[in-house]
C-alpha cells in the first residue's frame, strides 16, 4: 500500500536531491533550520518576536475527587502599549513528583469537555496542561484581536504569521512555564491536539525540540498528510486555503493550482520532529483528512529518525490500510480506528498507552 501510494503521488526525493540532500545525522542537524524556515516562509508564516508574559496564578484547590490539584493561570503578553490574556488550566495529579504533562490544546475552554478526559488523564498518572485556541485568537480572518493584535502585521508581507503561528506561538510560551513548576518532569512533556490543533502541534514540535512527544490526531491537510496526489474525496490545498485562508501566510497560495511547485511536502515537517516521539492518529470515515497520505507521510518522515539510527515508522507493506491497523511500535506510530472525525477516548487512551512506553517507570 505505501510502496503504491509512493507511486501515485510522484513525490519528488527531497532528501536524496537538492537544498535538504542529507545522508547523515551531522549534516541533518545543519539544515534543519533551513527547513524550518521554508515551512514559515512558505505555509505558515513566521512567528512573531518572543514576549515573556507575566504569570499570574489562581488556585481551583485539589479537585477531580481529591485526586489532583487545578489551578488556572493566566498568562498576560505586552507589546507596545497593548496587552492581552490567555486563561490556561494546569491539573497535575496530587502530592506526585516528576510529572508527565499533556499540553493539550483545545476548542473550549473548560476543562473537563468531550475532547479533553482530565480525570482518566490524571487517572493514568499524567498532568494536563489546557488552553483554547480561540482565547489566543479567534479563527478568522481578524488578525486585530488576541495576541494576533499585540503585533504589527501587514497583508504586504507574504510571510507573516497565520492563525496556526500564532496559536502556536502560545503553544510554546506554555511550555516555557512547564519548564518552570517544579513537580513538571521537564523531559516528559508531550503536546496533542486535534485537527486544525494537531496541525498546530505538529508545528510546534516541529520548531520547538522540548516535547518529548506530538500527538496528532486527525490533522489532516496541511498537517499530517501528503499534499501531492490526493483523491477528489480529501481535503485539497485549494480547498483549505479558500475556507482557512487565515492559517496560513501569503506565499502558500501560489501553490494553490500547482502543488508540484512546492519545494516541500507535509513528511518534511513531520520529520523534523525526529529523534523523538510522533504518533498520527486516523478515523477510517475521516476521508477528507486522507489516512492514506497520512500514512505515507509517516513512512517518507522515518528517513530522518533512520539517520539517528532509529526506526521511524515499522508497518509491514499491506495490500490496504484496513480499519483498525495499528503501527504503534517505532518512534512513529500510526493507527486507524473505527468512526469519524472526533478526538475520542480511544485515541487519548493509545496516547497514553505510547507516553508510558516511552517514559520507561512507573507513574
Ligand atoms: C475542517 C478543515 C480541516 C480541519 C478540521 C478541524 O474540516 O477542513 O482541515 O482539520 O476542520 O479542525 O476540525
Amino acid at each position: 500500500m505505501i510502496n503504491k501510494e509512493l507511486e501515485k503521488r510522484n513525490i519528488p526525493d527531497f532528501f536524496g536531491n537538492g537544498e535538504f540532500a542529507v545522508s547523515s545525522a551531522d549534516e541533518w542537524l545543519e539544515k534543519k533550520n533551513g527547513l524550518k524556515e521554508l515551512f514559515l516562509r512558505e505555509e505558515y508564516g513566521f512567528l512573531p518576536k518572543k514576549l515573556t508574559p507575566s504569570i499570574k496564578t489562581e488556585t481551583q484547590g485539589i479537585n477531580f475527587a481529591g485526586k489532583a490539584k487545578w489551578e488556572s493561570i493566566y498568562f498576560t503578553f505586552e507589546n507596545e502599549g497593548k496587552e492581552h490574556t490567555v486563561k490556561t488550566e494546569l491539573i497535575l495529579p496530587a502530592n506526585k513528583k516528576n510529572i508527565p504533562v499533556f499540553l493539550c490544546v483545545n476548542f473550549v475552554p473548560e476543562i473537563p469537555n468531550k475532547y479533553c478526559p482530565t480525570e482518566e488523564i490524571i487517572d493514568n498518572g499524567f498532568g494536563v496542561f489546557h488552553f483554547c485556541y480561540t482565547d489566543v485568537s479567534s479563527d478568522d480572518t481578524d488578525f486585530t484581536n488576541g495576541l494576533s493584535g499585540l503585533f504589527e502585521r501587514s497583508e504586504e508581507n507574504t510571510d507573516d504569521f497565520s492563525k496556526i503561528s500564532i496559536w502556536s506561538y502560545m503553544a510554546s510560551a506554555c511550555m516555557d512555564y512547564l519548564c518552570t513548576r517544579e513537580e513538571v518532569d521537564k523531559n516528559n512533556v508531550a503536546i496533542i491536539g486535534h485537527s486544525r490543533l494537531g496541525k498546530t502541534a505538529l508545528l510546534t514540535s516541529a520548531l520547538d525540540e522540548r516535547f518529548i512527544l506530538t500527538c496528532a490526531n486527525e490533522s489532516g491537510c496541511c498537517g499530517a498528510a501528503i499534499s501531492r496526489g490526493k483523491t477528489k474525496e480529501n481535503e485539497s490545498i485549494k480547498e483549505i486555503t479558500s475556507v482557512f485562508p487565515h492559517w496560513f501566510c501569503k506565499n502558500y497560495f501560489k501553490y494553490i493550482d500547482n502543488i508540484d511547485a512546492t519545494p516541500f511536502d507535509q513528511h518534511m515537517l513531520l520529520s523534523m520532529i525526529a529523534p523523538r516521539y510522533l504518533m498520527v492518529g486516523g478515523a477510517i470515515e475521516d476521508v477528507w483528512a486522507d489516512n492514506e497520505g497520512q500514512l505515507l507521510a509517516c513512512h517518507m518522515a522515518s528517513y530522518s529518525w533512520k539517520l539517528f539510527g532509529k526506526h521511524g515508522l515499522v508497518a509491514p507493506e499491506k495490500e490496504a490500510l484496513c480499519v483498525n491497523d495499528a503501527f504503534l511500535d517505532g518512534e512513529v506510530g500510526f493507527y486507524l480506528r473505527e468512526g469519524s472525525h472526533f478526538f475520542s477516548r480511544y485515541d487519548w487512551n493509545v496516547y497514553m498507552k505510547k507516553f508510558k512506553e516511552i517514559i520507561k517507570r512507573d507513574i
